[in-house]
């Protein structure tokens, strides 16, 4: 395996530098301005996005670009901890407040006084605690576990979920008056298959923050890989788009990747809630049912017509069944079981009534 091992070019350093995210797409363009507008103020901000769309890295990002830049950002993930730690963790304690709280411990809103915390995965948050989170908001003040003592906090609040929270509120997960107070201004990230525009800008910028933590040279894309990647849906999003970059330059020989050098997992994830039924889909469900009932009807009127005809047949004959098989061209056992479920013939108990499997249809020609 050959990688070219020559240092990036100071262009390219700074081209990293400058374009430290990728917001090419109308749609990611359209947002990046929302987010410039909107970061300056104390507003607290709801970001809406699949998992890897950038959530954290725009909250960042705001972060930044606020008067608070200076101060703590905090990041904090409400789904990784148990109902009883996450109060623990926000707030903080005193020593002693439970078994187990061996000294005091300043929380997340003490830690991120006068910066910015960062509430990701909010939808996880356990209802009783969203209670007091909407205490801590509107009084700006928290007080430890254990603790009598309410401790003054300025904290701008962000925060991120990747599931629609009005469902959750209409479901009686979550606090519909907590949703206000966070979704003061909402930022909603497509899903990057819905911003293609964004896709080879992001590869690029990949391969050339990877070559240069690598210590690789240039390395190029082929045309058939660009399609290849321009093309995926990606399911993971840009965090999936940045693993196979990471993973391919790892692979990739002769400073070029190719098609083949691309391993994308094709994982289809389902995401039936974030995809109401369109006008699309309903039509498709109707054609499948007219297609079902007009199929029931012929397979109705293919019997109907059977019936018919065996009984004219059987009149014409004088009600003859040699003659009745030989006219449709059955044989006459056949044509007896036939006449006999028809009701036109008695039961003869000596002989069976039930066809045979390949006697069972009567083929006519109509
Ligand atoms: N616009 C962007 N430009 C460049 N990299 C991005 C952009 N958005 C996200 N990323 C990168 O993609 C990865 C996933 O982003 P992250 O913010 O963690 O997503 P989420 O919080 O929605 O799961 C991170 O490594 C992040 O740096
Ligand atoms: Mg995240």
């Amino acid at each position: 395996m050959q990688l070219l091992t020559l240092p990036p070019s100071p262009a390219l350093a700074t081209s990293i530098r400058a374009t430290a995210q990728v917001f090419e797409d109308p749609k990611s363009k359209a947002l990046l301005k929302h987010l410039q507008q909107v970061a300056p103020s104390e507003a607290s901000v709801l970001i809406i996005g699949e998992t890897g769309t950038g959530k954290e890295l725009v909250a960042r990002h705001i972060h930044n670009l606020s008067t608070r830049k200076t101060q703590a950002f905090v990041a904090v993930n409400c789904g990784a901890f148990s109902e009883s730690l996450v109060e623990a963790e926000l707030f903080g304690h005193e020593k002693g407040a439970f078994t187990g709280a061996l000294s005091a411990k300043a929380g997340w809103f003490e830690e991120a006084n006068g910066g910015t915390l960062f509430l990701d995965e909010i939808g996880d948050l356990p209802m009783s605690i969203q209670v007091k989170l909407l205490r801590v908001l509107q009084e700006r003040e928290v007080v430890r576990l254990g603790s009598r003592k309410s401790i003054a906090i300025n904290v701008r609040v962000l925060a991120a979920t990747n599931v629609q929270l009005e469902k959750a509120i209409n479901a009686g997960h979550f606090r519909e008056d907590l949703f206000y107070r966070l979704n003061v201004v909402n930022l909603e990230l497509s899903p990057l298959r819905d911003r293609p525009g964004d896709i080879i800008a992001l590869v690029h910028y990949f391969i050339a923050s990877y070559t240069k933590r690598l210590g690789y040279g240039e390395v190029r894309l082929s045309p058939a890989a660009e399609h290849k990647l321009a093309t995926y849906s990606w399911p993971g999003n840009i965090r999936e788009l940045e693993n196979v970059i990471h993973h391919t330059l790892l692979i990739c020989r002769d400073g070029v990747i190719q098609s083949d050098d691309l391993r994308l997992s094709n994982l289809r994830i389902e995401r039936p809630d974030e995809h109401p039924p369109t006008d699309e889909s309903a039509m498709g469900l109707l054609d499948q049912a007219l297609h079902r009932l007009f199929e029931e009807q012929v397979d109705n009127l293919h019997e109907h017509v059977e019936r018919t005809l065996l009984r004219a047949a059987y009149k014409f004959c004088h009600h003859n069944q040699v003659h009745t098989a030989e006219l449709l061209g059955l044989s006459r056992n056949v044509a007896r079981t036939l006449l006999i479920n028809l009701g036109e013939l008695k039961v003869n108990k000596r002989r069976p009534v039930k066809p045979s499997a390949d006697e069972r249809v009567l083929h006519l020609s109509i």
